[in-house]
């Protein structure tokens, strides 16, 4: 374990590229070293800071998770169970399935972070959420320095959500998941039209798993903004569920806006759509801004503060509400 006691700026520890100093870091890279540090509670867990945006220097030990490990623990004629440790990169774990031709996370290619931010936020894209492969995860009791097994069913899945951001946020330290994935009989999942485009574009008609990733990192790459290159979170606000009875009024008005089902009484609406709709996308606003090709993408310039992201964020849920008496809700953790 390197500790680090003199001031250190975190901009290379945060996908937004946000310089604050934190007093003090700890790089983890073996989970025993968690029983050496005083006030586990007291600690900010940092995995690949994709989901963060900082506002202030951090006066807390910041404990950067780097534990890594992938191992294969069960196999059956069709599946195979990983075990994998948190301090992981979440899109090398989709390189290794992808390479070893083990399907049901290839929808899921180039998403930022690590493994261990991956369930808190139950994180998803193009059809598919970690949910749908998790079997179960340890976690540390930063009270007790013990692990807890979670069952999928226990971690209490929902969209963006998990019990860790809700009931027992800041109690766990999330060490390690299982995931079960398929080996032949793989569940190719096209329904999200993008994929379906870059496919019939390219004639692929029996897409293998690496032909999914492929094309999944083609439509993300022209998209979304590479963190190394432009300072940013992804998603910034979560697409809103709103009533049924909400949405056809609106749709009344604005009859271009965009809806998924959820269920019988209520919709989700791309928050993309309605922030584009008002005008602020590729919009910017000195150091930041809302991304050209995705709206729902807040970007920083170079040398934007927190402050200012959350500014420009703070003025676009406002505009959103003033349109559309819709509340946005961040995505990203705001510090
Ligand atoms: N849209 C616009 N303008 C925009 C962006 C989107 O009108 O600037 C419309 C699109 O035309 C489309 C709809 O919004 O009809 C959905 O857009 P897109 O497919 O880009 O997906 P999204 O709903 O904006 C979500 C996730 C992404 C994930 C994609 C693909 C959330 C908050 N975001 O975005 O996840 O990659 O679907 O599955 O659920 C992330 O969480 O960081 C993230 C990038």
């Amino acid at each position: 374990m390197s500790v680090n006691l003199t001031k250190t700026s975190l901009k290379n520890h945060n996908t937004f590229g946000i310089d604050v100093n934190a007093e003090h870091i700890i790089y983890l890279t073996e989970i025993e070293q968690l029983k050496n540090i005083n006030n586990l509670k007291d600690c900010m867990f940092l995995g690949g800071g994709s989901n963060v945006l900082f506002t202030k220097d951090i006066d807390q030990t910041v404990v950067i998770n780097q534990t890594k490990g992938i191992k294969i623990t069960n196999e059956t004629s069709n599946t195979v169970t990983l075990e994998v440790a948190s301090g992981e990169v979440w899109h090398n774990l989709v390189l290794f399935c992808v390479k070893h031709n083990f399907g049901g996370i290839e929808n899921m290619s180039l998403i930022p972070g690590s493994v261990g931010a991956a369930p808190m936020q139950n994180i998803g894209a193009y059809g598919v959420e970690i949910k749908d492969v998790l079997l179960a995860l340890e976690a540390i009791d930063l009270e007790t320095k013990t692990p807890k097994l979670f069952t999928n069913t226990e971690c209490q899945f929902g969209y963006r959500e998990s019990i860790f951001k809700k009931r027992l946020k800041g109690k766990y330290f999330i060490s390690k998941i299982s995931i079960i994935l398929t080996k032949n009989k793989h569940n190719i999942n096209t329904l999200y039209g993008a994929i379906s485009d870059v496919l019939s574009a390219k004639e692929i008609i029996k897409p293998t798993i690496k032909d999914i990733s492929d094309a999944v990192i083609e439509i993300r790459q022209s998209k979304l903004p590479d963190p190394s290159e432009l300072g940013n979170s992804g998603s910034f606000f979560k697409n809103p569920i709103i009533s049924t009875k909400h949405f056809l009024k609106l749709k009344d008005k604005f009859p271009d806006i965009k809806s998924y089902l959820v269920n019988k009484d209520e919709v989700k609406v791309p928050a993309g759509w309605l922030i584009e709709s008002l005008g602020w996308k590729g919009k910017r606003v000195g150091n930041t801004g809302s991304h050209k090709n995705q709206a729902l993408v807040l970007i920083n310039y170079g040398s934007a503060t927190g402050t200012e992201v959350k500014k420009l964020s703070e003025d676009i849920k406002l505009s959103v509400w003033d349109t559309y008496k819709i509340k946005l809700e961040t995505e990203v953790n705001i510090i």
